[in-house]
């Protein structure tokens, strides 16, 4: 069947691990959007670009076409023959993203790329389900409190909790413009359920 299910939700909220759950399970591609936001940012670091300023990002993504390539299993992101994809989740990254996602024109480059995208698909970030594809026929939005979102990421972060917890919150805050649920969402609190718990409650709601 045709259709696009869209997971939106909080930095850390599980997002990825839910959404290749749920296209897994539907056997269909899932989209990690936040890949293309880090790969913009990681691209304006490297050539030690102002994050703030438009102009220069844009101009180094027109001349080095970023791919991103939508697999259930995990989301792969290329620059021609370079793999980004394991550089795309350093604290550096994480620092400098919010900044680069709010800028108009780096939002419109990455919707322009989720848009041309063959359906069906899982498609997982922001504003998927307000911005990108309000015509999904199924949404949901994940949050948890930031302490747990921390102790789960303190798993892949050299950093520990505390540390964690205070630079997801800053990101909460830097991203509340593109982060509100649609209202057709339904918002899941992943506190209490552990993934397949998540992956779960999702499936149970599609055809
Ligand atoms: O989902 P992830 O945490 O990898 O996203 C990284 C960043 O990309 C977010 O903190 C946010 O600034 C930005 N983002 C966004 N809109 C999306 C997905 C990600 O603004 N749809």
């Amino acid at each position: 069947l045709l259709m696009i299910v869209t997971i939106d939700g909080v930095a850390a909220s599980g997002k990825s691990s839910v959404s290749s759950g749920v296209a897994q399970a539907l056997g269909v591609p899932y989209v990690s959007s936040g890949l293309l936001y880090r790969a913009a940012t990681l691209l304006g670091l490297e050539a030690s670009l102002d994050l703030h300023a438009a102009p220069g990002l844009l101009t180094l993504l027109g001349a080095h076409p970023v791919r991103l390539e939508p697999l259930a299993g995990g989301n792969r992101v290329w620059q021609g023959e370079r793999e980004l994809t394991d550089d795309l989740h350093s604290s550096r990254v994480d620092r400098g993203v919010s900044v680069v996602a709010a800028l108009p024109e780096v939002r419109e480059w990455v919707d322009a790329q989720l848009r041309a995208l063959p359906e069906p698909f899982v498609a997982e970030g922001r504003d998927m389900g307000t911005n990108v594809f309000p015509h999904a026929s199924h949404k949901f939005y994940l949050t948890a409190s930031a302490r747990i979102r921390a102790e789960r990421r303190a798993r892949e972060r050299p950093e520990d909790v505390p540390a964690i917890e205070a630079a997801l919150q800053r990101r909460d805050e830097l991203d509340t413009v593109q982060s509100a649920p649609a209202p057709d969402a339904l918002v899941i609190d992943t506190g209490p359920l552990d993934l397949q718990g998540v992956i779960d409650t999702i499936l149970t709601r599609l055809p």
